[in-house]
């Protein structure tokens, strides 16, 4: 009788606290291209509140890129939010990327917009972020070293192994540097540069915001990334100070995409408008994620670098998110940079 009871109970139990909603609401293939604190915190509140089950993966842009188009005849993924606009761009325009008009297309500021625009709504503006460098403060002083506050004085042979950045094939922080020198120096000019830097780089990282990491834990003394990842370790009480280049910088417009031929397509499309909000929005800095968020009405945290503070160039998307040229600098990257990194 009593094991009767037990057994009744059990399988009640079970049924109350099998994820019955979630099963029912089905699941979400997910493309992550931010720092995984951010990931994670997402993918549970998404979990959470809709019942969908996400099945997260966490790639820098440039992998991520990758992985798309290697599944475009037979897509596994249905949704890629975050990472550099360029390579989302370049995505589209291989068609790789469904287009979607989101209701919440009118709350994102113009940056956003436009970045949905010229590539036909298949993608679109989920963040912005400057790019930039953070260094080790106790170890340039140590070292009695000076500010580095322009992309010359990262040439400073006092610099020498002292500097790490990605590798922008994998890494879209890496390719927006790339893009960036190429449009203040000229394409010539800018490998000449990249050639004298590479005599300072101990490492080239796979993710692009590794480089400003291993400053913090003092492994290196510069990391070339975007203002805000720099940030986020000043916050967490490491000696890290940020820099916004003199000579001008450029940008990332992280975006989001829904993969063409999506299988979960109702629920890519729930994540799509519910990560445009401003309540989720909001929520970025609990992540510390510093990025300015698309949303207008989005809590804009007070940590996040300013575009009004930082001297922008006018960076170019179409250009250098167009396949062709991606495709021409990278390997030009892997030609000149990539064999003395070696
Ligand atoms: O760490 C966050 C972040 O800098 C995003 O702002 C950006 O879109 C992404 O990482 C780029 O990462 P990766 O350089 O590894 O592609």
């Amino acid at each position: 009788m009593r094991s009767g009871f037990v057994a009744v109970a059990a399988v009640a139990a079970a049924v109350q606290f099998t994820p019955a909603a979630a099963l029912a609401q089905g699941s979400l293939n997910l493309i992550c291209s931010a720092d995984v604190v951010i990931c994670e915190l997402l993918e549970n509140r998404f979990e959470k509140e809709t019942g969908i089950d996400v099945n997260m993966v966490r790639m820098s842009s440039g992998e991520a890129y990758a992985k798309v188009r290697a599944e475009a005849r037979n897509p596994k993924t249905d949704v890629w939010w975050a990472g550099t606009g360029d390579p989302h761009l370049q995505a589209a325009s291989e068609g790789l990327t469904l287009e979607y008009k989101s209701p919440r297309l009118a709350e994102l500021q113009t940056w956003a917009v436009r970045q949905a625009e010229s590539a036909d709504y298949r993608t679109v503006g989920v963040y912005a972020g400057a790019l930039g460098w953070g260094y080790n403060a106790d170890i340039l002083a140590k070292k009695g070293l000076k500010e580095p506050q322009c992309w010359a004085d990262l040439l400073d042979p006092g610099f020498k192994g002292e500097i790490q950045v990605a590798n922008p094939n994998s890494s879209g922080t890496a390719y927006t540097a790339l893009a960036t020198l190429v449009q203040i120096m000229g394409e010539d000019k800018a490998f000449d540069y990249l050639k004298k830097l590479n005599a300072n780089v101990s490492q080239y990282t796979k993710s692009g915001s590794a480089p400003v990491k291993a400053a913090a834990r003092g492994e290196t003394t510069v990391g070339i990334v975007f203002m805000h990842d720099a940030v986020a370790q000043a916050v967490e009480g490491f000696p890290v100070k940020v820099v916004a280049p003199c000579e001008g910088t450029g940008y990332e417009i992280g975006s989001m995409s829904i993969v063409k031929g999506a299988r979960n397509l109702d629920n890519a499309k729930k994540w799509y408008d519910w990560v445009l909000s401003p309540e989720v929005q909001s929520q970025m800095k609990e992540a510390k994620s510093f990025q300015l968020p698309s949303n207008k009405k989005a809590e804009v945290p007070p940590e996040a670098p300013k575009f009004e503070d930082v001297r922008l160039i006018d960076y170019d998307f179409k250009t250098y998110g167009d396949p062709e040229k991606r495709k021409a600098l990278l390997q030009r990257w892997d030609r000149e940079i990539g064999t003395l990194a070696n």
